[in-house]
């Protein structure tokens, strides 16, 4: 029988950015559910106060924090609010990203630094800015939300590709430069999850098919996929997993050989029928 509390995190305070929406409201979830304390950090306020509502009705202690993970000023503030409303924040989850289209010969140089200003600088203003409360809290863990993206070129996505491979090395960086204050640090790297950001792909007819059928798991990711991990490496339980990269992309990167032409290898589902 499975243990209910078996990740510990009850009563414990966790701070994630971009918790409005997508793959961050679905870690809010998450750890409501584990009994947490949950501040959800994002500037669109008036979701992330809808989303605190229906978690507080559920039970949960939560609380909607207006924060632009660009601004240095609005992060001291939103982690000074997370400290008085909750308590000590033991666990940080850098959440908040953005995706632009653009190929590398057009990007404009505004919307480059707008990509790695949020995806890459803001992961770095928010640690630091909680640093301080993780400290304090005495053993603690930091999860940055990256993306397969960061291990493989994605064109016309103009910074976003660099800013995730940024992102898996400064996570490591700051496991090693922080590691006397107990700090972990681990990046999520996830496949395609279905979310608000990724919304439009789904509304073309026959590409979530076409997705599913690019994973060994035989199906699109969803936010609970990203949390359940999340919850795991913010917990005790992942104590000795630190400034790594994890995978949760339904095998999607082992696809490759099987995606290469190869007459009489290449079975399709009716063939092995
Ligand atoms: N959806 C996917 O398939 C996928 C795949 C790989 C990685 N990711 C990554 O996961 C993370 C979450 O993506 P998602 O799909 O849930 O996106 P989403 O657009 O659904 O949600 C992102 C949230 O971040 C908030 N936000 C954006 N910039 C902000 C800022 N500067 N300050 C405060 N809040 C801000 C938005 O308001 C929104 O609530 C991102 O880092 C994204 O790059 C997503």
């Amino acid at each position: 029988m499975q243990e209910p509390n078996w990740l510990g995190l009850q009563g414990k305070v966790f701070a994630i950015t971009g918790a409005a929406h997508g793959i961050g409201l679905g870690i809010a979830h998450g750890l409501a559910a584990a009994g947490a304390h949950v501040a959800l950090l994002d500037f669109d306020h008036p979701a992330a106060q809808e989303a605190a509502a229906t978690l507080a009705r559920s039970g949960a202690k939560a609380v909607a924090v207006h924060c632009d993970t660009t601004d240095s000023q609005s992060l001291a503030a939103a982690a000074e609010q997370v400290r008085h409303a909750l308590g000590t924040c033991s666990g940080l989850v850098n959440n908040a990203g953005i995706l632009r289209s653009a190929s590398l010969a057009d990007v404009g140089l505004d919307e480059w630094n707008r990509v790695l200003g949020v995806n890459l600088t803001g992961y770095l203003l928010t640690a630091r800015a909680f640093r301080p409360q993780l400290q304090a809290s005495g053993h603690s863990s930091i999860v940055h939300i990256a993306s397969i993206a960061g291990s493989f070129p994605q064109t016309h996505s103009g910074a976003y590709s660099a800013s995730k491979a940024g992102i898996r090395l400064m996570s490591r960086q700051i496991a090693v430069e922080w590691r006397n204050d107990h700090i972990r640090s681990n990046t999520i790297c996830p496949g395609m999850i279905r979310t608000p950001l990724s919304a439009a792909f789904y509304a073309q007819p026959g590409l979530e098919a076409s997705r599913a059928a690019m994973t060994a798991s035989g199906r699109v990711g969803e936010p609970e996929d990203i949390a359940n991990t999340a919850l795991f490496l913010l917990s005790a339980r992942s104590a000795y997993i630190n400034a790594t990269d994890i995978a949760v992309n339904g095998g999607m990167d082992a696809m490759l050989m099987d995606m290469v032409p190869r007459p009489g290898f290449n079975h399709t589902a009716k063939q092995e029928a």
